[in-house]
């Protein structure tokens, strides 16, 4: 069976065409800050209501405004029949924004301290088969789990911000997590027309953010080494290889690139010149030094506000992701029985 033109990343059915995982339908958001409130308003425009604690006395209001603000793009891109933005319940009593779940986001400070204590929290007011998935960028799921209840339920479901427009989400299980959960945790996801990949193994940052770290390292590098301005090392992303990023990665793009020998021919015929740019590539570290050549070099480009930039990337990155939607549902019917 070939479930799409292209692999991966294409197979992906428009989001409001999938069918909903209904067995994980009551879903608690803990920490309402710049993530928790994307994820809530995900789960409520896919017809989800939401239970959100957060203890900041005034988040509920926060989030409310950003939900009315993300709303019109979430009727763009598709609601479910069912999705109302006035179904989210907020509290700032962890125990009642938990109890009786199926699935919690966590979505708190990135701070081990802090999150252990939510957990051991979350232990005490959940039921052991309660999913608790960590939205966290920067711990492992095994570093989640030291210590808690049922350590078999929690795991990691990192998504790129904001979660309520970019797809991605990365499942990664510590080594107590039940493969069940994992299943679980990614049909839910992919049900609510996220695109979620498996990490089979932790590793720091998981994957997506390894890859930009690698790639922002040479940027940095490219800028300190006085080789090309900011917005020139943001243009040749942005306006060539990124283009294709947003369609396929770089596996996929290095198998094309060999034409019809694929990837094998590509590596072995230009695969001396990579090897010799890796060798030249900078490791710079971020020293204050480094953050102050930086910042100068990036204000000598006049460049726009940061209301001005952030209201352009998200009117380009909404575009972007109906046009994707919509060519990817075009491309869909591609099934092909052996
Ligand atoms: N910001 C990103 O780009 C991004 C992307 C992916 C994942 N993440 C992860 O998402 C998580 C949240 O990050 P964020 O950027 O939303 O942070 P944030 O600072 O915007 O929000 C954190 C929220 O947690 C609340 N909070 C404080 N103490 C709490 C507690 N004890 N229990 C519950 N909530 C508490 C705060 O009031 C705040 O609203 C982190 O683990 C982070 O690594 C962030």
């Amino acid at each position: 069976m070939v479930e799409s033109m292209v692999y991966p990343g294409v197979n992906m059915t428009a989001s409001e065409t999938k069918t909903q995982d209904t067995t994980l339908q009551r879903v608690a958001v803990v920490g309402g800050g710049t993530i928790g409130a994307s994820w809530a308003t995900l789960f409520l425009a896919k017809g989800l209501s939401v239970r959100l604690y957060d203890p900041a006395p005034d988040n509920a209001s926060v989030v409310r405004q950003f939900i009315a603000a993300a709303w019109p793009a979430m009727q763009r891109l598709g609601l479910h029949p069912e999705a109302d933005p006035g179904r989210i319940d907020f509290t700032n009593n962890v125990a009642d924004a938990v109890s009786d779940t199926d699935f919690v986001q966590e979505s708190g400070p990135e701070n081990l301290a802090i999150k252990r204590e939510l957990f051991a929290e979350l232990d005490a007011s959940t039921a052991t088969d309660t999913i608790i998935s960590s939205s966290t960028s920067g711990f492992m799921p095994s570093d989640l789990q030291h210590e808690r209840v049922a350590p078999e339920r929690y795991l990691v479901g990192h998504p790129f911000n904001p979660p309520h427009l970019v797809p991605l989400v990365e499942v990664v299980a510590g080594a107590q997590t039940s493969p069940e959960v994992v299943d679980k945790t990614i049909r839910f996801y992919d049900s609510l027309g996220k695109k979620t990949i498996r990490i089979d193994k932790e590793v720091q940052g998981h994957v997506a953010n390894r890859m930009q770290a690698a790639l922002y390292r040479e940027a940095i590098h490219l800028v300190l080494e006085g080789v090309a301005s900011p917005a020139d090392v943001d243009a040749a992303v942005a306006y060539g290889p990124g283009l294709r990023w947003a369609i396929m990665g770089p596996h996929t793009s290095h198998q094309l690139g060999g034409g019809p020998g694929g990837m094998r021919h590509l590596l072995e015929h230009i695969g001396p010149n990579i090897d010799r740019w890796w060798q030249d590539l900078g490791t710079p570290s971020i020293t204050p030094d480094n953050i102050n050549k930086l910042v100068a070099a990036w204000d000598a480009g006049n460049p726009p506000s940061h209301e001005t930039l952030s209201a352009e990337r998200d009117t380009l990155l909404l575009a972007l992701l109906e046009t994707l939607q919509k060519t990817r549902t075009e491309l869909q019917p591609e099934v092909i029985e052996p």
